[in-house]
């Protein structure tokens, strides 16, 4: 009896250890998971964004006359096509490019048309005036820069755009 006792005795005590120590497991599984979900989880960024994506309501009301910005309907927007490298004419390259300096004279331009501060720039010849409009030319007036600063011009495209500066002279 007594060493049934006994056994009784030692067997609860065992339990009562292996249950104390898997609580103490639980209770510190929780401790750790607390304190890491918190920073790691629920307090990410990308968490919270899901958690308010999925709880935010249905619909909303507006009131006329009321600005919204999310009722504005869904339009596809279709591919811009590809643009086709089509060459500007001269007066269009002039009017892009060259104008901002050329229409007013800044920075010592030679206005367009204007005989008087084209005439010894013209008896240079075409090739010089086409050069020093692709390739910047600095000279006794002001500096006129590469291409007058488009350099997705083509040469063609400038040198038909001086070609009607030139033809603009009377
Ligand atoms: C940022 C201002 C500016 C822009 C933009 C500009 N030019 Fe000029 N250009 C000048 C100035 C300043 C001169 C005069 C330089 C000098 O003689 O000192 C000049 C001179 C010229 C000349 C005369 C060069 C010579 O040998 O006398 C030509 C041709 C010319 N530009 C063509 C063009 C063309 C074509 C464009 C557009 C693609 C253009 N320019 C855009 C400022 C500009």
């Amino acid at each position: 009896m007594s060493r049934d006792q006994k056994f009784f005795d030692m067997y609860s005590l065992v339990i009562g250890v292996l249950i104390l120590i898997a609580v103490a497991i639980f209770v510190f599984s929780m401790k750790v998971s607390d304190l890491t979900q918190g920073v790691y989880t629920r307090d990410a960024a990308e968490y919270q964004a899901s958690v308010t994506d999925r709880i935010r309501p249905v619909g909303q009301v507006y009131l006329a006359g009321e600005e919204h910005e999310s009722s504005a309907p869904i339009v596809e927007t279709p591919a811009t096509p590809e643009p086709v490298a089509t060459s500007m004419t001269g007066p269009q390259v002039y009017n892009a490019a060259c104008n901002a300096c050329h229409g007013a004279g800044i920075g010592g331009a030679p206005i367009l048309g204007d005989g008087a501060q084209w005439t010894d720039r013209i008896a240079q010849g075409a090739d010089t005036l086409n050069e020093h409009a692709v390739r910047g030319f600095s000279g006794s007036t002001g500096f006129m820069p590469p291409k007058g600063g488009r350099m997705d011009l083509s040469d063609a495209e400038i040198e038909a755009a001086v070609d009607y500066m030139v033809g603009q002279v009377q």
